[in-house]
């Protein structure tokens, strides 16, 4: 899978150790920045960046970093096409893509460390939708909505 991966400053603690993960998960990494810590830069842009390449057929999945995941999965959701979630757990990192389709893994590297950060991003990537029956249905209600 192509996986695109960004952070903000918030996020970007985070961000080299799940390159690495995502790599040796047999992935390929589209890196899409911070490329260097930057106090000043603004979350909306990376959600910009991961929508941008969902969009574009360039990566599969995401997964985007901020402080908290809050803002991150907020710009992200007003990109068409996007599914995005904060899930700092590991049933809803895997469930969020199984029920919900879900492409873009939120995380806020203020809230979790590395370990669990792991814990995630092998849920969220080892997980596929189930496209059938009601989970089908539901997302088709939900791009009615988009
Ligand atoms: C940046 O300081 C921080 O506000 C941002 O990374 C994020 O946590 C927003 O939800």
């Amino acid at each position: 899978m192509k996986v695109a991966l960004a952070a903000d400053h918030g996020g970007f603690p985070l961000k080299a150790e799940i390159a690495e993960l995502i790599t040796s998960l047999g992935h390929e990494v589209l890196d899409l920045g911070a490329h260097q810590y930057d106090k000043q830069d603004d979350y909306p842009d990376f959600a910009r960046y991961i929508g941008q390449a969902i969009q574009h057929g360039q990566a599969d999945r995401a997964v985007l970093l901020c402080g908290s995941g809050v803002g991150a999965s907020i710009a992200a959701n007003k990109m068409k096409g996007v599914r995005a979630s904060v899930c700092h757990d590991a049933y809803s990192a895997a469930q969020g893509v199984e029920h919900d389709d879900m492409n873009v893994l939120c995380l806020g590297s203020r809230i979790i460390g590395g370990a669990v950060a792991d814990v995630l991003v092998r849920a969220f990537l080892g997980a596929s939708f189930i496209a059938e029956g009601k989970y089908q249905r539901r997302l088709d209600k939900v791009l009615g909505i988009e």
